[in-house]
């Protein structure tokens, strides 16, 4: 039977409204979780409207389990974003023992230990899911999000409440304010049999635990996530109102007492030794676990010295994970494609017979450059060992020679760009080959515009890689301002965005709106969006934090342009990470007349914030200084450390643009030199009040 809306009455509203609402639960379930829609989104938002409307015409219909009441409301507009008082970071990788020893040396280098002086580590497990930290205020799980990108994180309080290993209140004793961070997975058991039920409904099957675990924490129908049997285990913290403990260890004990689930498979080791036997220990155990791992973390037990240890770009010196080795499987090599990057790099894609791998599907892996393929000898149609390693891009290991059958043919290297060709050259000394095509090569345009909308960038929700293609293909976009410029275009479109297959009202209004909410962007985020060749995330930030506003940034590297001569040439070789091909780079970057009209037309459209980075509050932000001697409290590597956190410049020598020098016991010629300029000493206590304000 079909309404209208004109056919509703009080009678039969309620009926309407429950056949309504479990119509839209079926579609969002749908698009969400089957990502396979049966409507264009014109028609789901017209069944959202109605919904709207009837709950407008009768508002006790508007219950708490209404579609138009659940989480993100819209679909489209998916999940509330949150920034995380305390940054969720990645853990840097040792694959080996060595990698394990030079780890522990460089902590105990970093904290000045002398080799007699114990150093704890506790040691977990890590389990491979996902990231979440739980906000809990006075004793009340307020608030759980996603780790995102590190510094913003998705709202996803509704869906990790119906996780049941998670307690919805805390036992008194708890700090007022608590976030505790874990993670979140799946059991392979329950993986097993959601695939089954996937597959029996005849929908997409995930390829591991933790992309199902994935899939369901992000479902915006949190009934979805209900059904779904997911599992917590909580590693560490997040905010804290008050501390509650002195090591690591005392961490995951208070977190038990408070009834949060932690592994007990943890153990506390000293030397490089017991830590290996840990490891040994925990991969013996692998097999035997209902839930993945992919491998364990080392964290230094002693609070105080995870606080002195500090992080580097994303991750803390105080930690490691060791991954276990690679899975590998043989498999035959079906093609070899090129795909041209956003500088122009043309990188070989091994097209491969789809293979499970450790539990993960896998049908591409990289051959990195054409040397990469010689050196392997590879052919089309050979038979491959391929493995990876963690969340690393699989590889191609060797060549089963003896599998041959003489039909497999050679790979030539192409000379010409398969997107655009123009001629695709290999610079001396370089290894890889690049098209010189520039902003003509589509390739090169589509991949800066994704890489531009993408999450670490402008993070523009609902422009995906396809819509960034199809928009570029017919013309919509050329380069990123374009896309700042769309709602103005669509004005004049024929037919205009909303009448395109796959669009809807609602859907051109979210795109709209997400990217005018992109018109404001930090500096760091900004940089790192223009995809300039080696600049990366950690880069950008250690730009923004020297330049601190993009017109300081735009003049300094505009001087720069003119040689080695100049001051701010040499300001920009003094940014930590910014060696001669970094800056040689940024210089090319900022020479083409053509990115130079990028960027003006972007600052017509985006406000960029000035760095808003600890430091900009140091009192001794952007002062040069040189510490010398032996310090006391702290390591020269630690003090150094500290300072650029705080945005000072160290310097290896005294001159005379050096604000301070600190000394320590025994400094010889740099305290003389110093005297000698009359810049300014320090003691080491003099240092540590004047830094830390
Ligand atoms: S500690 C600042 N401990 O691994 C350090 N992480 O590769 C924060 N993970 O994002 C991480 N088990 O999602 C820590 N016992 C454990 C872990 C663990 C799994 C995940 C976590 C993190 C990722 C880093």
């Amino acid at each position: 039977m079909t309404y209208s809306l004109f056919d509703i009455n009080p009678e039969n509203a309620r009926a309407r409204h429950e056949a309504l609402a479990a119509e839209i639960r079926r579609h969002d379930t749908l698009y969400y979780q089957a990502d396979a829609p049966e409507i264009a989104d014109a028609q789901y938002d017209a069944l959202r409207q109605e919904l709207e409307e009837l709950e407008r015409r009768y508002p006790e219909l508007a219950v708490k389990e209404s579609p138009t009441q659940s989480v993100g409301a819209a679909p489209a507009q998916g999940f509330r974003k949150i920034r995380h008082a305390v940054p969720m970071l990645s853990l840097s990788n040792v694959f080996t023992t060595e990698d394990l020893g030079d780890f522990f040396e460089r902590v105990r280098r970093f904290l000045g230990l002398k080799e007699e002086e114990p150093l704890e580590f506790m040691a977990e497990p890590k389990i491979d899911g996902l990231s979440c930290t739980l906000r809990y205020e006075n004793g009340i799980l307020l608030q759980a999000a996603t780790r995102g990108d590190g510094v913003e994180g998705e709202e996803i309080t509704a869906n990790v409440k119906t996780i049941r290993d998670i307690p919805h209140r805390l036992p008194p004793g708890a700090p007022v304010l608590l976030e505790v961070r874990g993670e979140i997975y799946m059991s392979r058991k329950s993986f097993a049999v959601l695939n089954e039920n996937q597959a029996a409904a005849g929908k997409p099957v995930f390829a591991n635990p933790r992309n199902a675990a994935a899939g369901s924490v992000r479902q915006l129908d949190s009934s979805i996530t209900a059904a779904r049997p997911l599992h917590f285990f909580a590693y560490g913290l997040g905010e804290v109102s008050q501390e509650i403990a002195d090591t690591q260890f005392q961490i995951l004990q208070k977190l038990k007492d408070w009834s949060l689930p932690v592994n007990e498979s943890t153990d506390v080791v000293a030397t490089v030794e017991q830590a290996m036997r840990y490891y040994t220990a925990i991969l013996e155990s692998r097999a035997v676990l209902d839930y993945d791992l992919d491998g364990v973390v080392y964290k230094v037990n002693r609070l105080d010295w995870q606080d002195r240890l500090g992080f580097v770009s994303r991750a803390p010196r105080w930690a490691a994970a060791h991954k276990f080795p690679a899975e590998q499987a043989v498999t035959i090599l079906r093609g070899i494609d090129i795909q041209v990057g956003r500088t122009g790099t043309l990188t070989p894609v091994a097209r491969l017979e789809p293979v499970n791998v450790g539990g993960v599907i896998v049908s591409n892996a990289t051959l990195h450059n054409e040397d990469e393929i010689n050196r392997k000898g590879v052919r089309i149609g050979d038979t491959v060992v391929i493995q990876r390693a963690g969340d690393v891009i699989p590889q191609i290991v060797r060549v089963l020679t003896d599998k041959r059958t003489g039909a497999e043919t050679p790979f030539v290297f192409p000379d010409h760009c398969p997107a655009c060709g123009s001629s695709a050259i290999r610079a001396e000394g370089e290894v890889a080959r690049r098209c010189t095509g520039g902003l003509i090569c589509p390739a090169q345009a589509v991949e800066r515009l994704r890489h531009f909308v993408s999450r670490l960038a402008f993070d523009i929700e609902g422009m995906g890689s396809k819509i960034v293609e199809e928009f570029y293909q017919d013309g919509l976009l050329r380069s990123p301002a374009d896309i700042f410029a769309l709602e103005f275009l669509n004005q004049t479109l024929v037919p205009p965005l909303e009448e395109r297959e796959g669009w809807g009202r609602q859907s051109v209004r979210n795109l709209f709106s997400s990217i005018n909410a992109r018109r404001r962007i930090s500096l760091e985020r900004f940089i790192y969006a223009l995809g300039i060749r080696q600049v990366g995330e950690a880069t950008a930030r250690r730009l923004a934090a020297h330049y601190k506003t993009w017109e300081n940034l735009r003049e300094g590297l505009l001087n720069a342009q003119s040689g080695p001569e100049m001051a701010s040439y040499r300001d920009l070789l003094s940014i930590e990470d910014v060696g001669l091909a970094v800056s040689a780079d940024l210089l090319v970057f900022f020479a083409e007349e053509h990115n130079r009209d990028v960027l003006a037309a972007l600052e017509k459209e985006v406000a960029i914030d000035p760095y808003e980075g600890a430091d900009l509050d140091s009192p001794v932000a952007g002062k040069t200084v040189v510490f010398t001697g032996t310090l006391e409290t702290m390591t020269r590597q630690e003090a150094k450390a500290r300072a650029l956190a705080l945005g000072v410049k160290v310097a290896g020598s005294v001159s005379k643009a050096t604000d301070y020098v600190v000394v320590g016991a025994d400094s010889g010629s740099k305290l003389k030199k110093a005297q000698e300029l009359g810049v300014e000493i320090l003691s080491e206590a003099a240092w540590r009040t004047l830094s830390e304000g």
